[in-house]
């Protein structure tokens, strides 16, 4: 059960909050000052922050602050009765996961914590799996390469090679973290296979092999009960299929075979093939080149082939006796980061005059413009965005429906609301929304935008 903390110097309000929130199932603990609650931060371990504003002592904005430099993840959902448009603005830069104006119902006082502590819970299970999953894959991947010295560091190499084929073949981000995963992991069914068989010196009989052939299998099957690894398992199944059909265990063929198995397949022959394996030396890369050349488009698919071949040939891929180097491109002049802004936008004309005002006040700025809830969807699956800034007034569809979509696909996008509604209620149902921060449209409101974009993305 969520452990609450609830802070405000007036009994009777401190009491009531305690009440909704007990009643809402909570466990709940109650501080008549910001200075009480830091003391018994301390000591116990909340989910979730309820501070009023104004209090004597240190605010609810500066407990805000101090809570965060303690715990960055912990919630801290703000109530307030001086309602302003300049502290629900000072709340949101500073982080408050939720703002509640008094006076307030029972159902607006939950649903804001409520949301609070989900959105919490998401960012939390979302930063588990990105640590976990590669953590888990290198751990199953060292159990394999512990086995032959030969084998050292080869997942790794290999998995460099097979990410930047990914990259440069347009996979999405997911996808490329897939191909890592699977390349790291494809071997993983060797764990199964003695190591009379693995290890033998000598070349293999049918029994031998069929062994070994089967790790695919065994690898796949390895990862059945893993759900953070499972989109793994088609690259760990087919890494030995072979474009022309007559590879292992499915003698799947072409384009049948998954894409992140067919790139894992080439980076794994370039790697082995370069390496210096258990009593046999590399192949110099002119060998490599010839063997690739000659077996595209039998053993692998031939534009993946080529994709490697022109890495070879740019020296971005290099041959080395000691298993395959990618040149670092971190040492390149890194290009100045533009700024990419998404404008979701119902007017045309004042969508126009906004684009050229951000890209005069914001140095190196791209804003791309949609006009409708229908190309904003499309252009945000299509790119990497910097910050998002919706008009409240769509003609297609509900500004607060696009936030909704915005928040669920990009949790870390910082997305900026723009009102000519100068309610703070339409500010606060934003916020709700997913916004992070909300400009109303008033004279001047062009600079204004333009800085707390500008605080947006560089917080
Ligand atoms: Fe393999």
């Amino acid at each position: 059960m969520n452990r609450i903390l609830v802070i405000d110097d007036e009994d009777v309000v401190r009491m009531l909050v305690m009440e909704i929130l007990d009643a809402a199932g909570y466990t709940v603990e109650g501080a008549e000052s910001a200075e009480r609650a830091l003391t018994l931060l301390e000591t116990t371990d909340f989910d979730l922050v309820v501070s009023d504003v104004v209090m004597p002592g240190l605010s609810g904005l500066e407990l805000l602050e101090l809570v965060h430099e303690r715990r960055a993840s912990l919630p801290v959902v703000l109530v307030t009765g001086a309602g302003t448009y300049d502290t629900l603005s000072q709340a949101l830069t500073r982080g408050a996961a939720g703002l509640v104006t008094k006076p307030f119902s029972h159902a607006q006082l939950q649903a804001a914590v409520a949301d609070a502590l989900e959105r919490a819970a998401r960012s939390r299970e979302e930063l588990r799996e990105r640590l976990l999953a590669p953590t888990l894959a290198s751990a199953l991947a060292n159990a394999i390469e512990a086995r032959d010295s030969y084998l050292h560091g080869h997942c790794e190499r290999l998995a460099s090679l097979a990410v930047r084929m990914a990259e440069l073949s347009g996979f999405s981000p997911e996808e490329i973290e897939t191909v890592r995963l699977g390349a790291i992991l494809h071997d993983v069914g060797k764990i199964g296979i003695p190591d009379r068989v693995l290890l033998k010196p000598a070349a293999l009989d049918d029994e031998e092999r069929r062994i070994v052939e089967a790790h695919p299998e065994i690898g796949d099957k390895l990862l059945e009960p893993l759900d953070l690894l499972a989109a793994a398992r088609p690259i760990v199944r087919h890494h030995h299929e072979r474009w022309d059909g007559a590879g292992y265990p499915d003698r799947l063929a072409g384009d049948s075979i998954p894409a992140g198995a067919r790139i894992v397949a080439v980076a794994d022959s370039i790697e082995v093939m370069s390496s210096r394996q258990l009593y046999r030396s590399s192949r110099t890369p002119a060998q490599i080149v010839a063997e690739l050349t000659a077996c595209r488009g039998a053993q692998w698919d031939p534009q993946f082939v080529d994709l490697a071949l022109s890495l070879i040939e740019s020296g971005e891929l290099e041959l080395r006796a000691d298993g395959l180097r990618l040149l670092d491109r971190t040492e390149e002049p890194a290009a100045p980061e533009n700024l990419a802004v998404l404008l979701v936008h119902g007017e045309n004309e004042h969508a126009e005059l906004l684009t050229d005002a951000l890209e005069r006040a914001l140095e190196g700025a791209v804003v791309a413009c949609a006009t409708s809830a229908a190309s904003a969807s499309e252009l945000l699956s299509s790119s990497t965005w910097s910050v998002a800034i919706v008009d409240h007034n769509l003609t297609d569809g509900n500004a607060l429906d696009v936030l909704d979509i915005l928040r669920s696909s990009h949790p870390t996008l910082p997305i900026l609301m723009l009102t000519s509604l100068g309610s703070e209620e339409t500010a606060i149902e934003a916020f709700r929304h997913g916004a992070n921060d909300y400009v109303v449209k008033n004279n001047g409101y062009l600079d204004a935008l333009a800085r707390r974009v500008q605080v947006l993305v560089t917080a």
